[in-house]
This record gives C-alpha cells, structure tokens and sequence, in this order.
C-alpha cells in the first residue's frame, strides 16, 4: 500500500473547479408554495428511498433521474413514472427548470457531484459522507461556502428529537463537563452471508452500466460486476463502516457538544466476522481526540446486534444517554430514545430526565430551506466535520500509526 503526500495545491487540480463560476448561476426565487422540482442522481438503494421520502413532501415535483446502469432507469420510474432518465449526470444538471439535486451515488463519486450540481447553480442534498477523502470535503465546503445554494447532507438524525434535547441539556450544563464520549454500533448477519453483501442482478453486464463512468478515475480495468454493486466492501470507493455508521453518531455528537474538527484519530481492528474478500474492516475501535478535552470512542462488530446503536456523554454532574436499537433484556423491547441520569457526587437532587422533542421530517427541512433560503440541519458544516474525522480514522487504521488533522490533511488515502 502507498501513502501519497501532498500539496493541497497539488489535489485541487485533481478535482478541478471553476469556483469563479459559482456565482455567475442566479438563483430562481421560489415563492413559500411554489413547487419544488427535485433531480436526482444516484437511483440505487438509497436513492430510491429518497425518491419516495421526497415525493411525500408536498408540492415536490421530482422530474429526472441520472445513472449509470440502466436499471436503476426502470426501477425509479416504478417510483415516479414520468421521470426523464440520463445515463450522465452533467445531462440532468443542464435540465434549467430543476431547482434541487438529490446525490446517492457511491461514496467516490459524491465530490464531483455535489461541486457539478453547485457549478449549476442547483441547490443539493448529498448523502453522507459528504465526501470520499479529506481533500475532497475540503474543496466541497470551500465551493459551497462560496456559493448562494442550499447544501444539505443525508445526516437525517441532525433532524432528530433527542439530539435536540441533548443538546438543550448541555447547553442548560446538566451533564456538567464532559470528557469522553463512548459510542458504539453492531450488526450480525446469519453464519457465511458477509454484512452489506448484494447479490449481482443478472441484467448487470457490461453493456447495462457505464463502467467507465463509475471507476472516476480509479485505474482503468474490465468491468466488474460485484465491486459495481458491492463497492462498499473495496477502499477505492468506499470509506468502509465509518463512512457507512460512524460518520452519523460523529455528526450527533459533534452537534451536540459544538465541537468542530478532531485533533487526531486512532483506529483498530480487521476484517474478522466473514473473510469473504472485502477490504474495510467489519471490527472497529475508534478513538478520535476533539480540542477543549473531549474524547470520543466508538465501537463497531458485524456479528453482534445486542446493544443495537447508542451514545453515553459522560460528564461530572450527569450522563446522557442516547439508545437506539438496544434490546432491553427484560422487556425484550427495543428501545430509542435519550435519558439524563445525574451523577449523586455533584448534583445529588437533580432528576433523571427523558427526551421529549419529536423528530424533524429531515427532506421537508431541505425542500423548505430551497423555498426559504435558511441553512438546513444538516448544512455543509456538519458534512465536512464529520467526513473529516471519519477519513482521519480510516487513514489511522490503514497506516496503523495515530494520525493528527495536519498529517491527515496532507495525505491522499491509498487506493
Ligand atoms: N443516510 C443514510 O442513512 C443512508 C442509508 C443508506 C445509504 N446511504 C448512502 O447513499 C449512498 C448510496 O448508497 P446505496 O446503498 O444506494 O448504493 P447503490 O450502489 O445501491 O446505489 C448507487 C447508485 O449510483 C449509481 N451510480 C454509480 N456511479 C454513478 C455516476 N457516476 N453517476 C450516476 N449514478 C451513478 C449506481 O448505478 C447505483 O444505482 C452512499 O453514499 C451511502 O452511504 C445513506
């Protein structure tokens, strides 16, 4: 494996932008009940799913679809059928009556297709992780800071309930200081059947997808139908669990406490459950150390499902704990839901509390903020900071040393 240094100079150029341009696209003014036509390029699993969350939101008109495997072409119009569908994304960015993008393409195609959209002057709403590389979530806030559209990114749990009353507790200072964060995250799978494995369609043959298309640069090769459908198990394409898991419950917590980006990352662990050829690991130690004397821990297996997902703040006054997923062993329900437990030394009167707050449709927030101008919940911000300590970790893991922002900053992940 090797590790490229470089001048950030250097990758610009590999992504290259006219960020001039931003500004020349005019923004059409919607009016507050003006309909919303959405694009949207990625129509795979998730993108599917998109299609029917942003179809539910009122005076949404979802006009064309782009992907590269013909497909997905049929698929979305069994969702909306009226759709135009493009084999090129640059087809349905040139469509002048599409407000709003949606991305859920791989996660090595995400850059270019949100910096496309923006060139466009299309507002957007792009999966997480927002980005494949730290270079790359770089280059995304730097185009979208500096241009008028709305960015939005598929952290839907920015929407939820409980981290608003998470972070409403920290800010009333119930938890008191908190200085570690524990998070954990675990799948299972029956015995031989790998976590995130998709069987290859029959129709998926060379002649059907646009393998040229999809490798963006990585080398050139014949077409692959299992890495094209299952390109979240190889580095070229995917950042792995991180990317995949991690990057939720880093954006959750870093909302929460306001932290911004990590001093350094560490990361540990293998490809143990099923050694079915992947090449990201599927058991996972993180240690991500934030300024202002925080650190966060997160855990992740494939082959345990107990303790579901969740997130305990631990601070000198009280604990906030987030769970979701988690099977209660009495009960045997599954509970979601956050808690405030106080800590007896310092705060020996205090009640423990239970999250109340409803949950935010998070594409309604989107299309209203299209409508109103308003940053989303999930703005860029939080796209770049938790892309980048996720891609800090990866780098850690694949170069088993601790990695710091400034080494990570300068260092192209290998391939
Ligand atoms: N927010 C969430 O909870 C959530 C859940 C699932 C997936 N996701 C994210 O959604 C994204 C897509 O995941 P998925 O499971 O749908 O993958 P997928 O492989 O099912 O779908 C990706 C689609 O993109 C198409 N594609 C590939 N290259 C393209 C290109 N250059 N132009 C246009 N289309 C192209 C593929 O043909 C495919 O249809 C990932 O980033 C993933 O992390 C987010």
């Amino acid at each position: 494996m090797s590790i490229k240094t470089i001048g950030r100079r250097q990758f610009m150029g590999g992504l290259a932008l006219g960020t001039a341009g931003l500004l020349a696209y005019p923004t059409k003014v919607l009016g507050a009940n003006d309909r919303v036509r959405v694009g949207m390029i990625g129509a795979g699993g998730r993108g599917q799913e998109l299609l029917r969350w942003v179809s539910a939101v009122p005076n949404v008109q979802v006009v064309a679809v782009a992907d590269i495997y013909k497909r997905r072409h049929d698929e979305a119009r069994s969702i909306v059928p009226a759709l135009q569908a493009y084999d090129d994304h640059r087809r349905l960015l040139d469509v002048k009556d599409i407000d709003a993008v949606l991305i859920a393409s791989p996660l090595h195609w995400h850059a270019r297709h949100l910096l496309d959209t923006l060139a466009a002057g299309k507002d957007l709403y792009c999966e997480k992780t927002m980005t494949w590389s730290i270079q790359e979530a770089e280059q995304c806030l730097a185009a979208a800071k500096s241009s008028r559209q709305v960015v939005a990114v598929g952290l839907q749990h920015e929407s939820s309930g409980t981290l608003a009353d998470a972070k409403q507790w920290i800010k009333q200072g119930l938890p008191g200081k908190i200085t570690q964060v524990e998070a954990w995250m675990g799948r299972n799978t029956p015995h031989g059947q790998g976590q995130w494995v998709r069987p290859v369609p029959a129709d998926c043959i060379a002649g059907h997808v646009r393998w040229d298309a999809f490798l963006n640069g990585r080398s050139a090769r014949a077409f692959d139908a299992y890495k094209f459908i299952n390109w979240r198990l190889f580095w070229e394409f995917s950042g792995g669990n991180v990317t995949e898991n991690m990057v939720h419950q880093i954006a959750w917590i870093t909302t929460a406490l306001e932290l911004d980006l990590p001093t350094s990352a560490y990361m540990s662990g293998g490809v143990f459950s099923e050694k079915d050829g992947r090449e990201v690991p599927d058991t996972i130690a993180v240690t991500v150390n934030y300024p202002n004397d925080v650190v966060v821990l997160w855990r992740s297996v494939f082959n345990n499902s107990h303790y579901g997902l969740g997130e305990q703040f631990l601070g000198s006054d009280g604990t906030i704990e987030h769970l979701s997923g988690v099977t209660d062993m009495v009960t045997g329900k599954s509970a979601s839901a956050v808690y405030l437990y106080p800590e007896k030394t310092n705060r020996p009167n205090g009640a423990a509390l239970t999250g109340e707050s409803k949950d935010q449709n998070h594409m309604a927030n989107f299309i209203d903020c299209v409508r109103s101008r308003k940053p989303p919940n999930a703005p860029v911000e939080v796209g770049y900071r938790s892309a980048v300590a996720g891609h800090m970790a990866n780098l850690a893991y694949r170069t088993r040393k601790v990695v710091t922002l400034e080494e990570a900053r300068s260092t192209l992940p290998p391939m």
